[in-house]
């Protein structure tokens, strides 16, 4: 899954952005279906699946466990579960590619059942800390052996039955939830984890839709997940809805872009993932929410963003977990706002595909853009809308979000942007190129 040879890409600013998009499957959804399927006795299907590179690992480790897992010519996914309890002993290494999500929940669904695994992936996610999810899993009793400060490659020795614990998470991360949730499903009696700060709920909402017994309570210290382990899983039809991670590109697109007029369908609007809306709207963005509907137990919009100007605002600290993602196309925003833009509380970004302050400092820093590091976040000038200077090669150091907001920077810039490596996109938004070119830019 390692890419071999870097693949340049130069991006001009765009005359203008027109017309109505459609953004790939959600990718935290999409990971999940794959699982919960794969853990459910019968045949599953989704639909609109993200078949991007982080997914696809998700799906070859299910495999290598003894799922079925089809692609219909129609696109439709097709599988069949082992069952919770089923999982097979894997004959060689998962390699989970660049993909975090991947990697931490499964971990977790390895920890709970009498298998080992050992967990590989290329260099940006080999220096991801994993110690985050080691430390509740052990406690249920898996065994670790992991490369020194908890990073891969690592082996997950599961144990069956594992411990049920109670578990206050100590970093707001979805991950680690989920990664816990996971072993649960096939652990005797209850295991609950404590949220003081709430992040992404897919896992429990697709835990439930899948007929497993989970409980959320609010609680003073935040809410209270329980789940009880060792039920069945009940095969279920999924719509994934797009990803309003990928639709945060052309958000900030649209708002940046003279003459700008783009409509995004189908775009996931679960609360839990919306802080990006709320933070461009906060800053002047024309942002329209059309045909507000639910689909497959998600609510989803299309979403209508017209240019517009932009001022400087405080990054509402509220907001972090629900656009953990999203902060660096944010500063790409703020880099054409009037005033400065300050983001706080926000030091998970320095542990994602690459340390996103750093990497956003560096490469909007050198297209002439005024950035100040904190060590939890960023404060950034914007030009009052006026084109950035740009003209500079961006190293996208392996992370897509980086190689996308730049490019979406670029679209407003005087000289060209050159990325050194444009290749990682294709692990969360493979057609990210085409629906820039559908659009008018050409890239
Ligand atoms: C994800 C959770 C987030 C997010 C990642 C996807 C998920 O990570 O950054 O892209 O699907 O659970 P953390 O849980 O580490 O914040």
């Amino acid at each position: 899954m390692a890419h071999t040879l870097p693949q340049p890409r130069t991006v001009r600013a765009a005359a203008a952005l027109r017309g109505t998009i459609a953004v790939p499957g959600d990718k935290s959804i999409s990971h999940r279906s794959l699982m919960l399927s794969a853990l459910a006795v019968g045949e599953s299907r989704v639909e609109g699946l993200l078949e991007g590179e982080d997914v696809l690992a998700t799906a070859a480790a299910m495999r290598a466990m003894g799922a079925d897992i089809v692609r219909q010519d129609d696109g439709v996914w097709v599988i069949h579960g082992v069952g919770v309890g089923g999982p097979l002993q894997p004959e060689t290494a998962l390699d989970m590619g660049n993909s975090g999500t991947s990697t931490r929940l499964l971990m977790g669904l390895v920890a709970s059942h009498p298998i080992t695994a050992t967990f590989i992936g290329d260099a940006s996610l080999s220096k991801r800390p994993m110690g985050r999810v080691i430390e509740p899993l052990s406690q249920m009793g898996a065994e670790f052996q992991d490369t020194p400060g908890g990073r891969l490659p690592l082996m997950v020795r599961g144990i069956s039955p594992a411990v049920p614990i109670r578990y206050t998470l100590p970093v707001a991360s979805a991950q680690v939830k989920s990664a816990i949730l996971l072993a649960g499903l096939n652990t005797p009696g209850e295991t609950t984890v404590i949220e003081p700060i709430a992040t992404r709920d897919h896992s429990e909402r697709m835990l439930a839709g899948f007929g497993a017994e989970l409980t959320v309570t609010p609680s003073p210290e935040g809410k209270v997940i329980t789940i009880r382990g060792q039920a069945e899983l009940k095969p279920q039809n999924i719509v994934v809805p797009g990803d309003p991670s990928s639709a945060a590109f052309w958000l900030v697109a649209g708002s940046i872009v003279p003459g700008a007029d783009v409509t995004i369908t189908n775009v996931g609007m679960n609360p839990t993932r919306t802080g990006i809306i709320e933070a461009l709207k906060m800053m002047g963005a024309d942002i329209t929410e059309l045909d507000a509907r639910t689909v497959g137990g998600e609510p989803v919009a299309d979403l209508r963003v017209r240019h517009a100007p932009l001022s400087a605002i405080e990054v509402p600290p509220e907001l972090t977990p629900s656009m953990i993602d999203e902060y660096p196309v944010l500063f790409v925003a703020a880099a054409f706002a009037t005033g400065t833009t300050i983001a706080r509380g926000a030091e998970e970004l320095r542990v994602k595909e690459s340390d996103r302050i750093t990497a956003m400092a560096d490469a909007l820093g050198a297209c002439g853009v005024r950035c100040e590091e904190f060590e939890d976040g960023m404060a950034v000038t914007g030009t009052g809308g006026e084109p950035i200077p740009g003209g500079a090669t961006i190293a996208t150091l392996l992370d897509h979000r980086i190689a996308m907001s730049m490019t979406i920077a670029a679209l407003n810039a005087r000289d060209p942007i050159t990325l050194d490596d444009a290749a990682p996109v294709a692990t969360s938004y493979p057609i990210f190129f085409d629906t820039l070119e559908k659009l008018g830019a050409m890239a």
